[in-house]
């Protein structure tokens, strides 16, 4: 059983991405600490607890960061950027929550959990802006050689989604992402949107995470067909498998369970820009075979859909 703490900007994606690591008979999820990103902080709180109450599941939630480490917001007004964006759901559509979070302390939660965590195998997953996981290395900056892997969701290598150049959560915290790639931890694992767009979930996916009659299946067959439904690159589908979406965030989780659901670069030096005009946020990987080093990462560029999807399954099953 891999066990892990996961840090997310709880949408609808990485609300699938909790109930898989919830669900999944060989992961325990130890902890959530929530972060500023796709919705406020509040919002991204109660979320959350919508999740894990819908599940029954008491996994203890530390709130964290409302805003980026050094930003004062994000460059675009939240209700520009949200409109029609399937990601953003304040509330998601669960029942109110019944809970609280244990503490609002989730950086110093995550410092004190990987300087005292004697066996050091608890995975890191972070599926939002980085600013928990950076304020955590500066609060504790020998934690680089306490978290054992980190396995994060952000970047891309070959264009973005919020500018042509970056992805959403390396741009709404750029120096969040570039001191958390640059910290020198040992074991880095970057699932960019190359890798999530290349295995987007389906309508027959959704039915199959239905037919479980689960609350996890059920509600996350929901949120997919949502993000079908609303996403308008990806309505149009592919010629043989229709109408499809990329759901980001638990191919994180999948991953942690099956390796090769990932096809990756290798590992290579990579690095966040954090001052360029039409780059801010970009995810910069050296691949060329001649490069320096430096602070490294194994970077997904392709993903395998049926091996998603049957993780997925599997953990929706129960
Ligand atoms: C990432 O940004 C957020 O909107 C999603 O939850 C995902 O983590 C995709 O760019
Ligand atoms: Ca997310």
């Amino acid at each position: 059983v891999t066990r892990l703490i996961m840090d997310c900007d709880t949408g609808t994606d990485d609300a699938i991405a909790i109930m898989a690591a919830v669900g999944h008979p060989e992961l325990e999820l130890l902890a959530i600490t929530t972060v500023n990103g796709n919705v406020a902080l509040p919002n991204v709180t109660e979320n959350t607890l919508r999740v894990l109450d819908h599940l029954g599941a008491s996994v203890p939630v530390h709130e964290g960061a409302d805003r980026p480490l050094v930003r004062d917001d994000l460059p675009i007004p939240r209700d520009v950027l949200n409109a029609d964006n399937p990601e953003f759901q304040a509330p998601l559509d669960l029942p109110a929550s019944v809970s609280s979070p244990l503490s609002s302390e989730a950086v110093r939660f995550l410092a004190d959990f990987y300087l005292d965590d004697a066996n050091g195998d608890v995975a890191l997953v972070a599926t939002g802006p980085l600013t928990n996981v950076a304020a955590a290395l500066r609060l504790e900056p020998s934690l680089r050689d306490r978290i054992p892997r980190l396995v994060l969701m952000g970047g891309a290598v070959d264009g973005g989604n919020v500018t042509p150049a970056a992805e959403f959560n390396f741009w709404v915290d750029p120096e969040a992402a570039s001191e958390v790639l640059a910290a020198g931890i040992r074991d880095v694992v970057i699932v960019p949107l190359d890798a999530t767009h290349s295995a987007p979930l389906t309508a027959a996916d959704c039915d199959a995470f239905a037919a479980l009659g689960t609350p996890s299946g059920m509600a996350a067959s929901r949120f997919i067909r949502h993000r079908i439904e609303t996403d308008g690159e990806a309505t149009a589908g592919d010629a043989d498998t229709g109408p499809d979406a990329p759901v980001h965030d638990p191919l994180c989780v999948a991953y942690l369970v099956d390796p090769l659901v990932i096809t990756a670069s290798g590992h290579h030096p990579v690095a966040v820009e954090t001052t360029g005009e039409l780059t801010l946020g970009a995810l910069v990987v050296d691949r060329r075979p001649w490069s320096p080093g430096g602070p490294s990462a194994t970077v997904a560029l392709r993903a395998d859909h049926d091996g998603y999807a049957g993780f997925l399954r599997d953990a929706f099953s129960a």
